[in-house]
């Protein structure tokens, strides 16, 4: 009689203990799906909990003396004047170019001819239209277009930044392929810190694929807030088509206070028509990439300022949960992009074609893991209204179109 009583026990114990924890690993399993937390870079606090918005002069003007303090101002200007500053666009950046020597001290040279009030000026004018300003350096000895880099004058280049009111550096990694990357942007990094002045570290590995330990997407967290992930991005579609593809392969990586960079935007150089255009910003938008404009906003065409001012699009790159979008189905150079938002069964949904073709496309939404009836809006159209769809949605795309749809739904 014990013994069967000791068996029935024991079953029982051994009953229960397996059904807590099949409870247990419920309780977390939907604790996890249900809660989201913000994961903090791991040794200083993210500065740049959105990716990153705004100006950056070197895919238009490059090395030319037509940016100068006065043409600078008139950018700044236009910025505000044209709503980009009001639709988000915060950082505007100088890149390479304009330094011109170190001095005995070390201090680096500001080139008097471009910018004969200094650096400090241009900074205070950003200021006090309510806008951050951004630098240009290279971790090397040179920078690319062999200009005086950092190497060796780290502390003292951020420590100079600081006091001109500098809030982003860039740091290009020319002169210095020789060394370890994550070695030197450590350097980088503990440098800024020593300012005391917050300022958002952007890493950008120019040959990225040929440089040893470029893996910036697996080292930078906790490091730098973004880092570039292929070559420089030009004017043209084969060229959008080729960054989107490598950024995309690191999407996993990209999270709040450290973003995957594409590179700054060619929105608007002439390169390209306004579909296109469209589906650019469309990609980077998707791809929770920082949206840096790079033309020369003082000859932006409305349809231009339109594309670079849509909020809709920009509230899909600035959207809290700050995750990256993934490509989920592609068919005959079409391709479904998809990027959960932070509202519950919210979804960015993409299709893009890529051909030069006209494409018909089947949408089905469990592609993007909703149930089958949902609602959507188109957020290039015209005037996007809210509109019910069931099962799947039929999609017809020019060459180089985007249908970028915000989609409401429940989870599949
Ligand atoms: C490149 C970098 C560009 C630009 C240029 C300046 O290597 O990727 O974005 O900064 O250097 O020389």
């Amino acid at each position: 009689m014990f013994s069967f009583n000791c068996m029935t026990w024991k079953k029982g114990l051994a009953f229960s203990v397996i059904g807590l924890v099949v409870l247990g690993f419920f309780i977390i399993a939907s604790y996890k799906q249900s809660t989201y937390v913000p994961q903090p870079a791991d040794n200083r606090p993210p500065l740049a909990l959105r990716p990153p918005m705004g100006w950056n002069g070197w895919n238009h003007f490059r090395c030319s003396p037509k940016l100068n303090e006065k043409s600078f101002k008139e950018i700044v200007d236009t910025i505000v004047g044209t709503g980009m500053r009001d639709a988000g666009y915060q950082y505007v950046s100088l890149d390479d170019c304009w330094q011109i020597g170190r001095g005995a001290d070390g201090q680096i040279i500001v080139d008097p001819e471009r910018f004969p009030s200094g650096i400090k000026a241009l900074a205070t004018y950003v200021h006090e239209r309510d806008m951050f300003f951004g630098i240009y350096t290279s971790a090397g000895r040179l920078t690319c277009e062999k200009r005086p880099g950092s190497y060796g004058y780290e502390y003292i280049d951020t420590t100079t930044y600081a006091s001109w009111g500098v809030d982003y550096i860039k740091v290009d990694w020319c002169g210095i392929e020789y060394l370890d990357t994550q070695t030197q942007y450590r350097v980088w990094s503990d440098a800024i810190k020593q300012t005391g002045r917050p300022m958002v570290l952007n890493i950008a590995i120019a040959a990225i694929e040929t440089i040893e330990n470029n893996a910036v997407w697996k080292w930078g967290h906790g490091m730098a807030d973004s880092w570039r992930t292929a070559r420089d991005l030009s004017d043209f579609w084969d060229d959008i088509l080729r960054v989107a593809d490598i950024n995309t392969r690191y999407a996993d990586y990209s999270r709040i206070g450290g973003w995957n960079d594409a590179d700054m935007m060619q929105v608007g150089n002439g390169g390209m028509d306004l579909e296109s255009y469209r589906s650019h910003f469309s990609l980077w938008s998707m791809m929770s990439s920082p949206l840096i404009a790079g033309n020369d906003v003082r000859e932006m065409s409305p349809e231009i300022i339109k594309i670079l001012t849509n909020k809709e699009v920009i509230s899909i790159n600035q959207d809290p949960l700050g995750e990256q979008a993934k490509v989920v189905t592609e068919l005959d150079g079409v391709q479904v992009w998809v990027k959960r938002l932070y509202h519950q069964g919210d979804r960015a949904v993409a299709v893009l074609n890529r051909t030069e073709q006209e494409k018909t496309y089947y949408l089905h939404w469990s592609d993007a893991k909703l149930l089958p009836v949902v609602v959507y809006r188109d957020l290039w159209a015209e005037k996007p209204r809210w509109q019910p769809s069931f099962g799947s949605l039929k999609v017809t795309l020019l060459p180089h179109q985007i249908l970028l749809l915000r989609v409401s739904g429940v989870d599949s």
